[in-house]
């Protein structure tokens, strides 16, 4: 085997970096795969993009072909005997091929326009949600039954919902690759969103704007249940938190919870209240699968490394290591298991 030139190896490993990205991208059952969509609005997409895929492709196909076609039938031979006909300055080509691609362009357009504005039209029936953006995670609000949670969007599947999108902060933009395109959550300003899921299931997403330095992990997560599982999750969320049996180690815990600098920026219905809250409300915290973001899943160990140092889990993380000892870390633990 002829041994490898040095001066090639810095090409041969990029060639190599690019087909294990390219063969990646072929993994069954991504998590954020755009083109295995599983709601009417990410099919909408879906299907706008296979039509222009197509018609890129055709166009593709007969330019490349034009130019091999060109290449070969004009090349210079000896044989050649006199110059290929020069057509440069032809009036009637000229016209021709710039009507063309502006027809082209214009019955794309008529598709993709139309695709834009139904992606954000809610309909009459549709289910209101609010979505607030935080460096770094998303807040949900059910204005109708006045209900506040955070990182995991509970919605019915089968029905629209209506997201009413705005930021607390700085720009963040909401994406749900499986149930509907991207849209930004700007401070000051509304913008809308729908989101519909077919089925029951959860669906991944992700912030897609760059918001600082936890954004890679501001996630989404979107649970859609069955409706009348849906309604009866909407009820046990309207309920205060529940209380914990006295003198357990979750009693412990609440008094810390009271006791601590939690209380500044974190609400627990029924136990305590704070104005304009900075911290996503805990009221019903365990009975979300994530948290931090949806970036963690929350178990034991994931909230015994979070309450030890948040800004080491959740980098630049408003919440600071509160140095808390380990019993207050797993008293407080104990109470938030208690949260559902
Ligand atoms: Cu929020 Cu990126």
């Amino acid at each position: 085997m002829p041994s490898e030139s040095p001066r090639h190896r810095p090409l041969r490993l990029a060639g190599v970096a690019t087909l294990s990205l390219l063969l990646a991208a072929c993994t069954p059952d991504l998590p954020l795969d755009s083109l295995d969509p599983q709601g009417p609005a990410a099919r909408q997409i879906d299907n706008l993009f296979w039509l222009t895929f197509w018609i890129a492709t055709a166009i593709f196909v007969l330019v490349e072909g034009a130019i091999l076609v060109a290449v070969v039938v004009f090349r210079d031979r000896p044989s050649r005997t006199r110059e290929p006909k020069q057509v440069h300055g032809n009036a009637k080509l000229e016209v021709v091929w710039t009507v063309i691609p502006a027809l082209i362009l214009t019955g794309i357009a008529v598709p993709t326009v139309r695709t834009v504005f139904d992606l954000t039209s809610c309909e009459a029936d549709a289910l209101p949600v609010e979505v607030i953006g935080h460096q770094w995670w998303f807040e949900y609000h059910y204005p109708q039954a006045d209900v506040t949670t955070a990182n995991v969007l509970v919605i019915p599947a089968g029905r629209q919902v209506c997201l009413d999108m705005t930021s607390e902060d700085v720009m963040h933009n909401f994406w749900i690759p499986k149930l509907n395109g991207k849209r930004y959550l700007i401070p000051g300003q509304q913008t809308t969103l729908t989101l519909e899921a077919d089925e029951p299931g959860e669906y991944w997403g992700q912030c897609g704007e760059f918001c600082g330095l936890s954004h890679a992990i501001m996630r989404a997560r979107v649970e859609a249940l069955p409706e009348s599982e849906f309604e009866t999750w909407l009820v046990a969320q309207q309920a205060p938190a529940a209380e914990p049996a006295a003198d357990s180690l979750a009693a412990t815990g609440k008094e810390a919870f009271l006791g601590g600098a939690c209380v500044t920026c974190h609400v627990i219905g029924g136990v305590n209240e704070v104005e304009n809250a900075i911290g996503p409300d805990l009221t019903h915290f365990a009975s979300r699968s994530v948290f931090g973001g949806a970036s963690f899943e929350t178990n034991a160990a994931n909230l015994t490394a979070w309450l030890a140092d948040p800004p080491a889990m959740k980098p630049g993380s408003l919440m600071p290591n509160l140095n808390l000892t380990n019993d207050d870390i797993t008293a407080l633990i104990a109470y938030l298991e208690t949260l559902q």
